[in-house]
């Protein structure tokens, strides 16, 4: 085969891999009991199966009976982009405590993610480890999304008294850039497209506080699958599905 064809069979696959993977990244949005249009953004979070979405505890910890959790992402209805909205059930790591440690919560959706959504599979964070951090909060306002990439330190690297946060730390100028708008919960990847390996902790650094911290996932997968045991079967049901996306997708490249 000549090298042209090749690069051209590549390129293709690129794009395939680039246009065809589904969202991955919801909003985590707080409304008054049975008003969901009251709703405002509190968190980022991550699909991990058809009905399940991973966040952090201390983001849908709600003190008031007068509150509820729920899931937002943005659609085009035709002639405009609208949130969607789903009330959701929350269900707060057993072991979560004030000092942060088991900052970890998964929801259930009312209804389930159509197509278009990815689930991803549970993975870990290593030290000295490339990663990159989605979310929402770029340079240009608050639904601007972000691909950004990071380098994640071990928790024996990490200032603070929670012996299960792994870091990054920025230079002064690039907390400036990169600190503000970013929320708690915003999804990790640091290989692997369809595995989160990492969520952020804190939504708060800044010049003066320049850490980022993060959980990784592996630590609390098992309690996560125990929680999320009753939707594996629909994960494989979507698998198929996005399977069947890609082939669509491929259809209309070649
Ligand atoms: C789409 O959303 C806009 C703004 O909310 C609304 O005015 C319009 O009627 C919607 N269109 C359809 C087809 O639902
Ligand atoms: C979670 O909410 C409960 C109920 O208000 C509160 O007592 C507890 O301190 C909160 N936990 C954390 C870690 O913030
Ligand atoms: C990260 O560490 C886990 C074990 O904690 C290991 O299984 C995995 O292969 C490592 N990943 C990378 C990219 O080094």
């Amino acid at each position: 085969m000549e090298v042209k064809n090749i690069f051209l069979i590549f390129s293709a696959l690129l794009l395939l891999t680039k246009t065809c993977n589904g969202r991955f990244v919801v909003s985590v949005i707080e409304y008054e009991f049975g008003n969901i249009e009251t709703a405002t953004v509190k968190c980022g979070g991550t699909i991990i199966s058809n009905r399940n979405v991973l966040t952090t505890a201390a983001c849908v910890n709600v003190t008031s009976p007068d509150l509820s959790i729920g899931v937002q992402y943005l659609a085009f209805n035709g002639t405009a982009t609208v949130p969607i909205r789903h009330r959701a059930t929350v269900r707060i790591h057993p072991d979560f405590a004030s000092n942060r440690e088991y900052n970890v919560a998964v929801l259930e959706i009312e209804g389930s993610f159509g197509d278009g959504f990815e689930s991803l599979s549970l993975g870990a964070l290593n030290d000295s480890q490339s990663c990159f951090l989605y979310g929402w909060g770029g340079g240009n306002g608050p639904a601007d999304p972000r691909r950004e990439s990071v380098t994640v330190n071990g928790p024996d690297s990490c200032p603070g008294d929670n012996t299960q946060a792994y870091c990054s730390r920025f230079g002064f100028f690039e907390a400036l850039a990169r600190c503000p708008g970013l929320l708690p919960g915003s999804p990790l990847v640091c290989g692997d497209e369809r595995v989160v390996n990492g969520m952020v902790l804190n939504g708060g650094c800044s010049a003066a506080q320049p850490y980022l911290y993060y959980h990784s996932i592996e630590d609390f997968s098992s309690w996560i699958l125990w929680e999320t045991a009753g939707a594996e079967m629909t994960t494989k049901v979507s698998g198929f599905l996005l399977f069947a996306a890609l082939l669509t997708c491929l259809k209309n490249i070649l």
